[in-house]
């Protein structure tokens, strides 16, 4: 397998054996596969000889919520004038906007005719969505709950379908470190349109976003009437038809996806004349509570002017370092914007956070002791599960005022009251079980 990327600085890091971001068991795959891999920035090295062409180029947001395509546009034609003359597929595996399909066929048959080479060589596109979640990505890859296949003919599916065998019958030797979970059979294939398959993408997505939407939404209500989230989220999950997943209600969704993804679904809808008012709510209710951080700190602190407020995290979730749309950094801003001094730990996204954010006033810290030391409040805003076992009685002794904000509803209200916090959540969360039938 060959891979390749414009950026001579990622190639030569990846052909020493680093990992350009921080993904766990990545390193692992990539060793294990060392004799099978290839790392170059260039197309002739890797296209001619393909047989099957995976596109996975960033598609950041762009203008009108539409996604930047010139990525994709530039990795199309750069195949199209290195593709061989046997029958290859091109796989669209970022997520595109819907159309991009037949797009992507466009210009790689406009650079392969430029190339004199209109004759001999054949290829279609197709499109395989990916749903695999960052921090757990390995994971999903090799056990996922589906694969969608796009094509407009059999031929085309048929060479993804005998790529994805040995996943989708589960027939591989699950490697030592990413064991097979209990329960793992086949995975169902979803073969189907180029349009649809780019459309499942975005519906799953956006779906997604909207059920935590719902449960943070929710969480304003239960903090309102006196209800624990917690307990109403379960209460719901357990129903089959709704699923106990992505009920998880604290300060919402970031990454690169959900935002990019929601924005993205709502724009192409326009371009048809069509409203989304659901997906357009479930963004509205992602922003406010990033706002709601802000109020609730000021509703302790009364100003946030010279204030210090120590932050725990600063990833969009544990387990990766991905900055992108992260909760934590546009908080961080706010803050400082309003005069507060701004402290942050992060187990392991600080280094980037710095990189991406040179001029940043943001104080980063090697641990929450210190983060903690003279601060006047604390704001947990990624569940890193390292932050469930702090010393909290040392970190609010060393406090100006031991008040934590728990924005991801991680920690447990009466340890950290019993440690001396003042403990509040973005919703109310008693963490009693009245009575367990
Ligand atoms: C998401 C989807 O889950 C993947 O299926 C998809 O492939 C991916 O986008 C993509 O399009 O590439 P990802 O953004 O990596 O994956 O991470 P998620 O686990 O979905 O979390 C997204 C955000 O939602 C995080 O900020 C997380 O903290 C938040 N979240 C998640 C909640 O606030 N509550 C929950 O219950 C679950």
């Amino acid at each position: 397998m060959v891979c390749v990327d414009a950026d001579p600085e990622k190639i030569q890091a990846l052909q020493r054996g680093e990992m350009p971001f921080f993904e766990p068991h990545l390193a692992d795959v990539v060793q294990d596969a060392r004799r099978n891999l290839h790392f170059t920035t260039q197309y002739s090295e890797a296209i001619p000889q393909a047989h099957v062409i995976f596109i996975a180029v960033g598609t950041p947001p762009g203008a009108n919520g539409n996604p930047d395509l010139r990525f994709l546009e530039a990795a199309a034609r750069s195949i199209g004038e290195n593709l061989g003359a046997h029958f290859t597929v091109i796989v669209n595996k970022s997520t595109v906007p819907i159309g991009s399909g037949v797009w992507v066929d466009s210009l790689l048959r406009e650079a392969f005719e430029r190339k004199g080479k209109k004759d001999g060589g054949s290829f279609a596109v197709a499109s395989n969505p990916e749903f695999l979640r960052e921090g757990s990505a390995l994971h999903d890859s090799l056990y996922p709950d589906r694969v969608v296949i796009g094509a407009a003919d059999t031929a085309t599916a048929e060479v993804l379908y005998t790529l994805y065998r040995p996943i989708l019958e589960q027939s591989f030797i699950a490697p030592t470190y990413l064991p097979r979970p209990e329960g793992v059979q086949a995975a169902p294939l979803i073969s189907t349109d180029l349009a649809s398959a780019e459309l499942i993408k975005y519906a799953a997505n956006a779906f997604l976003a909207l059920k935590i939407s719902y449960i943070n939404e929710i969480g304003q209500l239960a903090e309102k009437v006196g209800a624990d989230i917690a307990q109403v989220a379960k209460g719901i999950g357990l129903d089959a038809r709704i699923g106990s997943r992505f009920l998880q209600a604290g300060v919402g969704w970031g990454g690169s996806c959900f935002g990019k993804d929601t924005a993205a679904l709502v724009a192409t809808a326009g371009e048809y004349g069509l409203d989304m008012p659901i997906v357009k709510a479930a963004r509205e209710v992602n922003q406010r509570q990033r706002e709601r951080v802000l109020n609730k700190l000021l509703a302790e602190l009364q100003t946030l002017k010279g204030r210090t407020i120590g932050l725990l995290g600063l990833a969009f979730k544990p387990n990766t370092d991905d900055l992108r749309d992260a909760p934590a950094v546009e908080v961080a801003k706010r803050l400082l914007e309003r005069g507060a001094r701004v402290r942050a730990h992060d187990p392991v996204a600080m280094e980037r956070f710095r990189k991406e954010n040179p001029d940043s006033e943001v104080h980063c810290c090697r641990s929450a002791e210190e983060i903690a030391v003279g601060a006047d409040a604390l704001v947990l805003l990624t569940e890193w599960p390292q932050y469930q076992d702090l010393n909290w009685e040392k970190l609010a002794r060393s406090m100006r005022s031991a008040i934590l904000l728990d924005a991801r509803n991680l920690l447990d209200r009466a340890r950290l009251t019993r440690a001396g916090f003042r403990y509040a959540a973005l919703s109310q969360r008693t963490g009693q079980a009245v009575a367990a039938v």
